[in-house]
C-alpha cells in the first residue's frame, strides 16, 4: 500500500508538471474527484492491520495534500506564462518601471491669487466671484461708463451676442463688474476682493494678452476715504513682496473712480538697464480711487450716506513681478518647461 501511494505520488507529479490547462482539469479528475486513483487507494484502507492504519493514513494525507499544491502552483504558473504572453503581445514589457506622476504644482497665477485671498479673508473681506460672460450693464453702464467711450469698442472687447432686442453680452474686459454685483447681492457696509479672468481683443505681445487675470478690491463704508486706500494698497503689497516696498500716487483717469489714481511701485528689480521697467525704476502695479457716487447709486447704495475705495490689480502682472516674469505669454501658454519651473509650495 505504502509503495503504491509513493509511487502514485511521483507519477502524479510529473504528469502535472508537464500538464496544460486543459489537462490540469483532467488529471484534477482523475487523481483526487470521487472515482480518481488515490480516492480509490483510500478505499482500500480499512482493509489494513489496525497498526499500519494511521502511518499509511497519514501517508495518504501527505500525498492529496503534495498532489494538491502541486496542481495550484501548476495553474498559478500557466496563468502568469499566459498573461506574459498577453502583455508581450500588445508590446508590454511589465518589467519596465511605472510611469510616475510628478508632483503638480499651482499655476504662478493661481498661487498669487491664492496668497492674496488669504490675506484679505484674514482682514475680513469676503471672496466674490462673477461670471466671465458679462452683460454690457455689469460690465460697462453700471460702472459710469459712457456708451460712446472707446473700451465698448469691438477693437477692445469681444462681443458675445449683439443682436436687436437682446441684451447685449461680452466676455468680461475686466473684473470691475464684480464691484456691482457683490454690492447688489450682499449691500453696504462691504468688503470685498473678486479674483478672475478677464478678456480683451488685444493684439499680442510680450505685455498684452488676449486672457490675463485681475483682482477687484471693493471697500463701502461710512466715512470712507484716500488714506484707507493707501493702507490697504502697501499692506497687499508688503505681503506680495515679502518687504516694504516704495510707492508713488499718481492721478489716473477711470469713469468708475473719482478721484481716481495710479499706483507706482519702486522696481522691485531694478538694476542698471533693468528689463521690468525699462530704466524708469518704476512700475505700474495698481489702479485705483474713490469709487464714483453713480457706481454707489446704480448699485442701490445711497451715496450722501456711503463712500467707498476700489482698485483693480493684475493678478498676471504681480506674478510677472515676483518671479521675473518676462513675457505674459508664457501664463496662459500650457507649457510644461515653464509651469515646472514653480515649486510646489508657491501653491498648496
Ligand atoms: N478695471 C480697470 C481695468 O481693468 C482697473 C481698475 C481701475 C479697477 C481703477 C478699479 C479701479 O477698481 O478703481 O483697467
Amino acid at each position: 500500500m505504502r509503495d503504491r501511494l509513493e509511487e502514485l505520488r511521483r507519477r502524479a507529479l510529473e504528469r502535472i508538471a508537464d500538464a496544460d490547462a486543459g489537462a490540469l482539469d483532467e488529471l484534477h479528475g482523475a487523481l483526487l474527484g470521487r472515482s480518481g486513483e488515490l480516492t480509490a487507494l483510500l478505499r482500500g484502507l480499512g482493509g489494513l492491520p489496525a497498526e499500519e492504519r494511521p502511518l499509511v493514513g497519514r501517508l495518504a494525507n501527505e500525498v492529496k495534500s503534495a498532489i494538491q499544491e502541486a496542481l495550484e502552483a501548476r495553474r498559478d504558473e500557466l496563468r502568469r506564462a499566459a498573461l506574459e504572453a498577453d502583455l508581450a503581445g500588445a508590446g508590454l514589457d511589465p518589467t519596465l518601471p511605472g510611469a510616475g506622476r510628478p508632483p503638480g504644482a499651482a499655476h504662478p497665477v493661481l498661487a498669487v491669487a491664492r496668497e492674496l485671498q488669504d490675506l484679505f479673508r484674514s482682514l475680513g473681506f469676503v471672496v466674490w466671484e462673477g461670471p466671465e460672460v458679462e452683460t454690457e450693464e455689469h460690465n460697462f453702464d453700471a460702472l459710469n461708463i459712457p456708451p460712446d467711450h472707446p473700451a465698448r469698442d469691438v477693437q477692445d472687447t469681444i462681443w458675445l451676442v449683439d443682436e436687436p432686442g437682446r441684451p447685449r453680452l461680452c466676455l468680461r474686459t475686466h473684473t470691475s463688474p464684480v464691484q456691482v454685483r457683490a454690492l447688489r447681492e450682499l449691500g453696504a457696509p462691504l468688503q470685498v476682493v473678486a479674483p478672475g479672468r478677464v478678456f480683451r481683443q488685444e493684439a499680442q505681445d510680450a505685455t498684452h494678452e488676449h486672457s490675463f487675470h485681475q483682482m477687484e478690491g471693493l471697500v463701502v463704508d461710512r466715512g470712507i476715504g484716500v488714506p484707507h486706500m493707501l493702507h490697504a494698497m502697501s499692506v497687499l503689497l508688503e505681503h506680495v513682496f515679502g518687504r516694504r516696498i516704495e510707492t508713488r500716487l499718481r492721478p489716473g483717469f477711470f469713469p468708475f473712480v473719482e478721484p481716481g489714481f495710479e499706483l507706482d511701485a519702486r522696481c522691485p528689480f531694478c538694476r542698471a538697464g533693468c528689463r521690468v521697467c525699462k530704466g524708469s525704476c518704476w512700475v505700474e502695479l495698481m489702479p485705483g480711487g474713490l469709487v464714483h457716487p453713480h457706481v454707489l447709486e446704480a448699485a442701490g447704495v445711497d451715496s450722501e450716506e456711503y463712500s467707498g475705495f476700489a482698485f483693480g490689480l493684475g493678478l498676471s502682472r504681480i506674478a510677472m513681478l515676483k518671479w521675473g516674469i518676462d513675457d505674459i505669454r508664457w501664463m496662459m501658454s500650457g507649457d510644461l518647461r515653464f509651469l515646472g519651473q514653480f515649486p510646489a509650495q508657491a501653491g498648496r
